[in-house]
């Protein structure tokens, strides 16, 4: 008998999503759902998840040890959000109106806002304005599910305030449960100061702003918006080769509004993902497909802009591609940060099946940050992030749309939401 200290007990739905990461094709939709699931945990790691005559032949509730009634309801693993912009200042609120009068998000851009906007919002920030902006949004991304957010910097584009963006990410870690995966994406866009002399911005970044972030440890990966109006092709690959040599893993920002090629170069280089992919071509679905290069498909964008296009997730799955789906919270093209609304928009807005959306916003986005052996899934050795939504099965999350069903959350073994309130972990 196994000891724990920590009972998730009676779960009307328990979705497991256990089993090889990542999931392609039909597999996506192999959530594993149990019905009367129980799930225990010791000192914050699964030790069992499945049938209640199987909990009762294998685990013994350690003295003191805590039980949460999950009767009704469906439990399933923490959300994953697999890209943010999380650490940035400012709003982009009067540039969201002009978008409702006509204006487009490249149109902004080329008149020097968009991102810029914020560029400059950030540069003007101090490290403890931005980590309170980060910690609050945290506990919302929170109260919505997510338990892991890979995070970008991107707006300090330059040295002293891409650190700055990067050690808010170090110390949110340590002072939010939320775990962070740090992204270093210093190639968001060519600042304004060296707008004529652009070559030069790569320049330094491959020679002084890439060793420089390494060198501290910290971020894990290094990401590139290759789009006409950030860097070319050849840029971006000049760009993640001298990350590559540095020793980051790498994410494309690709194929968003014009199909360059950056998600077939993401499969090429053996990046761990490719996102966006709005505009991806048949060639970038078929390389994408044939490679372990994950497409992580982010919805919250063409609702946000209003666009009618969309990423081509029913291919992308049916021709056997990872696919993963993420919020891109940021302030300009996805002011986003609920998964359990992304899940949803999965659904209503890509073709995807809920179970297809359920996967793809834990095993497959966990598997996009590099994380599929310690999270994505309600299995022994995993991390006991778990959610108890207040739906009585999984079709349920998305049927009932626009609302959140998430009323506990359990990071680490730890209750940090009950009742759908924030709560200290005791
Ligand atoms: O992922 N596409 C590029 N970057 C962000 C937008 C950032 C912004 O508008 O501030 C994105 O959509
Ligand atoms: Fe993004």
């Amino acid at each position: 008998m196994t000891s724990v200290d920590l009972v998730v007990a009676g779960c009307r739905e328990l979705v497991t999503c256990a089993g090889p990461a990542p999931r392609r094709g039909r597999e996506l939709r192999q959530i594993g759902c149990v019905e009367n699931g129980w799930v225990a945990a010791s000192r914050g790691v699964i030790v069992y998840a499945g049938t209640e005559e199987g909990f009762r032949a294998e685990v013994s509730a350690e003295p003191g040890a805590r039980t949460i009634d999950a009767g009704g309801r469906t439990v399933l693993p923490g959300f994953v959000d697999a890209h943010t912009h999380l650490p940035f200042a400012g709003d982009r609120a009067k540039e969201f109106g002009l978008r409702i009068q006509g204006w487009t998000y490249q149109q902004l851009a080329e008149r020097g806002m968009g991102i810029q906007t914020t560029v400059k919002a950030t540069r003007a920030a101090s490290l403890d304005d931005l980590l309170a902006l980060s910690l609050k949004r945290l506990d919302r991304m929170l109260l919505t599910g997510t338990t892991t957010v890979e995070a970008k910097s991107g707006y300090g584009l330059n040295l002293d305030d891409e650190l700055k963006q990067l050690e808010v990410l170090r110390d949110v870690a340590a002072l939010h449960p939320v775990d962070i995966v740090p992204t270093f994406m210093g190639a968001h866009d060519v600042p304004p100061e060296y707008r004529e002399r652009r070559e030069e911005y790569v320049k330094l970044l491959v020679e002084t702003i890439i060793p420089a972030v390494r060198e501290r440890g910290l971020a894990e990966f290094f990401d590139v918006f290759c789009e006409p109006s950030a860097f070319s092709l050849e840029e971006t690959r000049a760009l993640v080769e001298a990350a590559k040599a540095a020793g980051f893993k790498i994410k494309i920002h690709a194929d968003e509004f014009v199909p360059l090629g950056g998600a077939s170069l993401a499969a090429e280089i053996g990046a761990v993902s490719a996102e966006h992919l709005i505009a991806l071509s048949d060639e970038g679905i078929e390389r994408l497909a044939a490679s372990p290069t994950a497409a992580v498909l982010l919805p919250g964008v063409p609702f946000f802009l209003m666009m009618d296009k969309r990423a081509p997730a029913r291919r992308l799955i049916d021709a056997g591609a990872v696919v993963a789906l993420a919020s891109d919270f940021n302030p300009g093209s996805s002011n986003i940060s609920s998964m359990a609304f992304i899940l949803q928009l999965g659904v209503f807005t890509l073709g995807m099946t809920v179970e297809e959306a359920i996967a793809a916003c834990t095993v497959n986005a966990a598997y996009a940050v590099g994380r599929e052996n310690s999270i994505g899934s309600l299995e022994p050795g995993k991390k006991m992030d778990l959610l108890i939504c207040d739906v009585a099965d999984h079709v349920s999350l998305a049927y009932e749309a626009a609302r959140n069903p998430v009323c506990t959350v359990i990071k680490d073994g730890q209750v940090v939401v009950e009742d759908g309130r924030r709560v200290t972990a005791r």
